[in-house]
């Protein structure tokens, strides 16, 4: 069977290979402590499955729903947009509902870019991200995030030519997996530099609500310009813990939400609708849930790190998202043998920071997605095998 070129590359060989060691580790009798994939552990609030429940009961609810979503959501989305960030939206031009924002981030390329067009996207950085650019026949090209630089990208190091010939850029605050934050300033300059180059800016904000210690992460949004050249990708996913429903939204530039709601109306026919309702639920509904989610990532965050700084391994507390990005401990240089290594002697199964692209490397990304019990357990197997 002939396969296409693109097909190549887009499955990771590292995740297989962690796979197979996950299930050797099983086959000892040793129980797999998973940190690896971020899918929240916690479920969600009555008030919003009670609304799935109940609307998955009304028998009209099976049709196809249409491709950008109920006009109800789209105002309950615009209506969030102005209470937490304060930015206002226009429902039926500025919003787009998604079947999570996965969906819009892997879609957008193919209204953005002809083939050999090029997207500037941060290494490392969530897979979709080159995915769809791959998939739109686009190239990409990495913007480095450096520690040195608190991991933001280095607009100023971006080859002029590089920048003049780009047609989107992908940012993501705070950060997967980095686990970086960023300020408006930053976002203020982003909008600078799209608005100079021509290049449409996409802000992926999935964990804006998952943020600690007093922190409150900005919407793009609110920078001066940048609805002239920009859009945020949105999920109900880590806010209400429904990564299962598939439902997120993007938002901003009404031509690019135009454009993308083209393809997709090619594509796919929408959301199903309860999980729809189950998404005004949620906006509309109590927000102290999301404060509380934060509290337990906070929680454990701090169990993992103060733990694992007792075997000698030590690592910034991250001010927001679900994740730790930790540098690899003295001795070692390639984050997969680490990951290897940990999981073969503890059970405990992390994601190697290449595995997110060639500037992960030196790193691993831990995924606060078990119980306060787990992660203590976590420290204590780390520590019974390793020091470093
Ligand atoms: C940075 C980032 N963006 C987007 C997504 C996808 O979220 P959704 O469930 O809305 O497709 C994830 C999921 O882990 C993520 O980490």
């Amino acid at each position: 069977m002939k396969k296409s070129k693109r097909l190549e590359g887009m499955k990771s060989a590292i995740f297989a290979e962690i796979d197979k060691i996950k299930e050797e580790v099983a086959a000892r009798g040793i129980t797999i402590i998973d940190l690896g994939i971020g899918s929240p552990d916690m479920p969600p609030m009555p008030h919003i499955f009670h609304a799935l429940q109940e609307a998955a009961e009304n028998l009209n609810n099976y049709g196809y729903p249409t491709s950008k979503g109920t006009r109800e959501l789209r105002e309950t989305i615009s209506w969030w947009y102005g209470e937490r960030f304060g930015v206002q939206l226009d429902p039926e031009t500025e919003v787009l509902v998604l079947m999570g924002s996965q969906d819009g981030l892997g879609h957008l390329p193919l209204c953005l870019l002809d083939p050999g067009d090029i997207a500037l996207v941060p290494d490392p950085g969530y897979p979709v991200y080159s995915a769809g650019v791959t998939l739109a026949g686009g190239q990409v090209y990495h913007m480095p995030l450096k520690k040195e630089n608190q991991f933001l990208p280095d607009f100023d190091a971006i080859p002029e030519d590089i920048a003049r010939n780009a047609n989107m850029m992908i940012l993501n605050y705070p950060n997967n997996p980095v686990a970086a934050v960023a300020d408006s300033a930053f976002f203020e300059r982003a909008v600078e530099f799209a608005l100079r180059y021509d290049i449409v800016v996409c802000h992926d904000i999935a964990y804006s609500e998952l943020a600690f210690d007093g922190y409150r992460p900005p919407s793009i949004l609110e920078s001066k310009d940048a609805i002239k050249v920009g859009v945020e990708f949105h999920s109900v996913s880590k806010t209400y813990n429904m990564a299962g429903c598939r439902l997120g939204f993007v938002v901003g530039n009404s031509e690019i939400i135009e454009a993308l709601a083209r393809v997709k109306s090619n594509i796919d026919y929408g959301v199903f609708l309860p999980i729809q309702m189950a998404g005004i639920a949620a906006l509309r509904g109590p927000q102290d849930i999301t404060q509380r989610n934060a509290a337990a990532y906070k929680a454990r965050r701090d169990i993992l790190i103060d733990g694992l700084a007792k075997t000698g391994w030590v690592m910034d507390k991250p001010q927001a998202t679900m994740f730790v990005w930790a540098p690899l401990p003295k001795g070692y240089t390639s984050s997969q043998k680490f990951t290897e290594d940990v999981l073969r002697e503890t059970g405990v199964a992390m994601v190697p920071g290449i595995a997110f692209g060639s500037q992960g490397e030196g790193y691993v990304r831990i995924a606060l997605v078990q119980d306060e019990g787990v992660i203590q357990e976590t420290v204590r197997r780390i520590g019974d095998k390793f020091r470093f």
